[in-house]
């Protein structure tokens, strides 16, 4: 379960002060999947490192399962899976299976469950044809699996994905697409950000809204559909805009 309370993000910019995030309160309960959508620049990216104990918020506070990801860092990085869009962790020296064990020993594996979930990940991927290969000659898309794996390596309980399928081609988003479903049915927790509202609209059970660092949606999918009276995410988000209700 993830508690987000009254958190306000400012950055400073040599002399520009920007605020990130604003008041922002929100529950995700265990095994849920939430969706962030917001435009660029709405705090997405930001919100999501603050969970991930990468970012100290300026005001307020950030539970993980009850731990704070100020005090407790170290317990909550052992629970949590993080990806950022565009920033995979990889060493392109060393090839997929060198990496994925890498991670797996920074998290403390032995070798036998390193073997089990490499071998697991990997089929789940379709990555056993280049698992001997160096990650420096792969393709986006090749590398974004990789990076995947590596973030689901010590099995965390929760995940947090920053525009995960950005770049990724049909076959590779729709890996993405089962993988979440696959997750879900072991009761992981998933907040992940997207600009593809059809993905959010397949694979969450609710969405924050994020808009200028302030959430201004956030709740149930079916009950936002029911609200609105429509199914089309796009159109409520867009409207949403437009109508300045958000
Ligand atoms: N390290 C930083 N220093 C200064 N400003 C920052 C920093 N990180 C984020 N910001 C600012 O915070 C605001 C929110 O950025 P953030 O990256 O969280 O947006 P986002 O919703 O992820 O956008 P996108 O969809 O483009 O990825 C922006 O105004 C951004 O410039
Ligand atoms: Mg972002």
């Amino acid at each position: 379960m993830i508690e987000i309370k009254e958190v306000t993000k400012k950055f400073k910019d040599k002399k520009v002060h920007v605020t990130a995030l604003k008041h922002i309160s929100l529950t995700v309960e265990k095994g849920q999947v939430v969706g962030l959508l917001g435009e660029n620049g709405a705090g997405k990216t930001t919100l999501l490192r603050s969970i991930a104990t990468l970012l100290t918020p300026s005001e307020g506070s950030i539970t993980v399962d009850g731990f704070d990801t100020v005090k407790n860092t170290n317990d909550i990085k052992k629970k949590i899976g993080v990806l950022f869009g565009g920033e995979t962790g990889l060493y392109d020296r060393l090839t997929a299976k060198e990496n994925l064990e890498y991670f797996a020993t920074l998290y403390g594996l032995g070798k036998h469950e390193t073997k089990v979930r490499i071998n697991d990940l990997s089929k789940m991927f379709g990555m056993k044809d280049y698992l001997d290969r160096k990650v420096g000659g792969f393709s986006k898309g090749m590398r974004q699996k990789v990076a995947i794996a590596r973030t689901l390596i010590h099995d965390p309980s929760i995940i947090l994905f920053d525009e995960p399928t950005t770049g990724l081609d049909i076959t590779s988003s729709n890996v993405f697409r089962q993988l979440v479903h696959q997750l879900k049915q072991e009761d992981k927790t998933i907040v992940f950000s997207s600009h593809i509202m059809e993905e959010v609209s397949m694979l969450c059970d609710s969405v924050a809204m994020m808009h200028k660092g302030e959430v201004v949606y956030k709740g149930n999918l079916e009950e936002l559909y029911e609200e609105e009276g429509s199914r089309d995410l796009n159109y409520i988000f867009m409207s949403k805009l437009v109508r300045g209700d958000v």
